[in-house]
């Protein structure tokens, strides 16, 4: 009996790995080689995507300033959750001949298989931006990096590293807008850093990227100092390639009308690939027919020497109550979807382009990084550590006895008030918020500033209570502070807590530790720090874990029927 079992077992799992034959076959990973992204076999590999995310209302203008004063949205659809939206739309993106999607933000608890798996099926990779509206992504006038942020990014990639299909994560879109908000930088490059260590830890081929606003040429050299600083040092401390947004190329335009002469000049140098990450001027408000010229000149020399390829903006309608232009590309009719006029162009744009398959054999050194503290670009290149979780969570549990009230924990709009508050009464008492307060233009990072803002608000709240002795009335802030039950209040205490929280965590630049595990143990800072390899930027061809799951997944069925 357990032969016969065995026998028609074995022929089933024959008959399901015929089937599941395609899927080994599966979409290729792409990496990076010099200033090319390639496929395995060593072709150049060109994006033509379309960003794929749900138009949502934008903030008002005072969510605006909590947000970091830029006109967002403060909600989102996860377009990925949706299988019915991503089954009717995939027939749209094979119409249009497009290779790839930009998706803006995801709701890592979610599912998304039959979504990814879809899309890959079609040959479609997905640019994944980590970062989520309002407090889920780094804000760029009060950056930091911190761990809140970083686990939120971390459980995005756990969700997403089985997909065979995800070609890049993005760390950020925009965050630095002007001169004014250059020193966001340096966090934007840890993050990107930090990411790749985790990446690299769990073998992933997955690369990481940053979308950067586009800036006139003459605006202080920022486009290319920011893009160069992304690049600069290691393998380990560079994104993978880099996203430029542009509006530049308005209508029936041209490399020197554009300014697109210009880039190509700036970049013909650049060291890593480089993308569009958004393209598509609509020149005014009701415009409907776009030439979308632009695809050819990007998909064409001298375009192709630094950039491979480009992200049409967008797929979807604006929503009624966002500001702004409607770049969309389809409408919705009673649930259909209408193609509008603009979309035959662009279709007709991506067919006609044919860009050389031959990658470059060039393959510059990354740029060293030079110190640039002040001046156009006011970044320093001291990065801050890596988020520790478990040192801050230590710290949270043991330290602080004068903590945030649930009201105000649950609020992110008000975390940065009141920390400025609690801040001024401290500098009152003649101490400072020091510990809590990261500067990237100085690259000067107090030792707890990486905290999530809950913590370093508990931090605040604490230490304005001990510089009053104690007194009861410093831990309230209009009901917004309370002194947790059973702690050690006295400074002597929380410096001892502190001291052993710090013995068992040693901060500085490492691997972080997976998001599920993280915030259990109390020494979880998933170990020392990384190996760094000194590299010319040569080849990134890294491990594909797409065929190796397939095949588990076979093994395990098999066993599973002989059982
Ligand atoms: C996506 O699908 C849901 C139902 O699954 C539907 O309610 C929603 O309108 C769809 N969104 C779009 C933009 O088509
Ligand atoms: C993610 O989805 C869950 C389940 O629907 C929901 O509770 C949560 O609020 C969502 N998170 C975000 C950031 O939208
Ligand atoms: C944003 O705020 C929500 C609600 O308080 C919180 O659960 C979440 O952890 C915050 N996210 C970040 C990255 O700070
Ligand atoms: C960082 O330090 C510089 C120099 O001291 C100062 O001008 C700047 O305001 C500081 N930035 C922040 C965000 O504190
Ligand atoms: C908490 O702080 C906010 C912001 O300063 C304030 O509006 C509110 O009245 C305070 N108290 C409570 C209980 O929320
Ligand atoms: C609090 O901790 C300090 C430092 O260890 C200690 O001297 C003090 O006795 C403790 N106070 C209480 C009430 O346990
Ligand atoms: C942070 O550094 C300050 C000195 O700048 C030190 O007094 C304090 O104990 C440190 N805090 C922690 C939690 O290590
Ligand atoms: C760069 O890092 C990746 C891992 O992230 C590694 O696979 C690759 O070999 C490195 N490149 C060089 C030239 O060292």
């Amino acid at each position: 009996m357990a032969r016969s079992i065995g026998h028609s077992a074995i022929l089933i799992a024959l008959c399901l790995s015929l089937l599941l034959a395609p899927l080994v076959a599966a979409i290729d990973r792409i990496s990076v080689r010099g200033k090319n992204l390639v496929r395995p076999n060593g072709e150049r590999f060109y994006l033509k995507g379309l960003a794929y995310q749900e138009s949502a209302p934008t903030l008002s203008s005072e969510e605006n300033d909590q947000s970091g004063g830029f006109p967002e949205p403060g909600t989102f659809v996860d377009p990925l959750s949706l299988p019915a939206n991503c089954t009717r739309d995939v027939a749209n993106f094979r119409d249009l001949g497009i290779n790839a999607i930009r998706v803006y933000s995801v709701n890592s608890s979610l599912n998304h298989d039959e979504c990814m798996k879809t899309f890959s099926d079609a040959g479609v990779y997905v640019i994944l931006d980590l970062g989520l509206p309002l407090n889920g992504s780094i804000n760029r006038a009060s950056p930091t990096w911190d761990t809140a942020l970083q686990t939120e990014y971390l459980k995005t990639l756990d969700a997403f590293l089985p997909y065979d299909n995800l070609l890049a994560v993005s760390v950020g879109n925009e965050v630095i807008a002007n001169d004014a908000t250059t020193s966001a930088a340096p966090f934007v490059k840890a993050a990107a850093r930090d990411m790749k260590a985790y990446l690299r830890s769990k073998n992933s081929g997955v690369l990481v990227t940053y979308s950067g606003a586009d800036a006139p040429a003459g605006a202080n050299g920022r486009r290319k100092l920011l893009a160069d600083y992304l690049a600069c040092g290691t393998n380990e401390t560079s994104i993978d390639f880099y996203g430029h947004n542009s509006y530049a190329w308005c209508g029936d335009s041209s490399l020197a009308d554009s300014g697109y002469s210009t880039l190509a000049s700036d970049f013909a140098d650049y060291p890593i690939p480089m993308i569009f990450s958004e393209v598509g001027c609509v020149p005014s408000a009701g415009a409907d027919s776009r030439p979308w010229t632009e695809i050819n000149a990007i998909f064409s020399p001298p375009m192709t020497d630094s950039f491979s390829g480009a992200v049409a903006f967008q797929y979807f309608p604006k929503d009624p109550s966002a500001e702004g232009k409607d770049y969309g590309l389809v409408s919705f009719e009673g649930g259909d979807v209408v193609k509008r006029a603009d979309w035959a162009t662009l279709k007709s744009q991506f067919a006609g382009v044919n860009p050389s398959t031959a990658a470059s054999t060039s393959r510059p050194a990354l740029p060293a990084c030079n110190e640039q503290g002040t001046g156009a670009f006011a970044a320093s290149s001291q990065l801050p550590p890596t988020p520790d979780v478990a040192y801050c969570s230590c710290l949270e549990s043991t330290a602080w006895p004068c903590v945030a009230r649930p009201s105000a924990r649950d609020n992110p709009a008000i975390l940065g008030l009141l920390t400025n508050q609690a801040c001024g009464f401290l500098g009152q008492a003649g101490s400072s918020c020091s510990a809590i307060t990261a500067n990237g233009s100085t690259g000067t990072y107090g030792n707890i500033s990486f905290c999530s803002p809950v913590q370093r608000l508990d931090w605040a709240f604490s230490s304005y209570y001990q510089a009053t002795n104690n007194n009861a009335q410093s831990c309230d802030f209009s009901g917004n502070a309370t002194l947790k039950a059973n702690a050690n209040s006295s400074a002597a205490g929380s410096r001892q807590a502190a001291a052993a929280c710090a013995s068992q965590n040693a901060v500085g630049v490492k691997t972080p530790a997976d998001p599920d595990e993280a915030s259990s143990s109390s020494d979880g800072g998933g170990g020392g720090s990384s190996t760094s390899s000194q590299d010319g930027n040569g080849a990134t061809t890294l491990p594909a874990k797409a065929g190796g799951l397939v095949t588990t997944t076979l093994l395990a069925l098999g066993l599973l029927l002989v059982l």
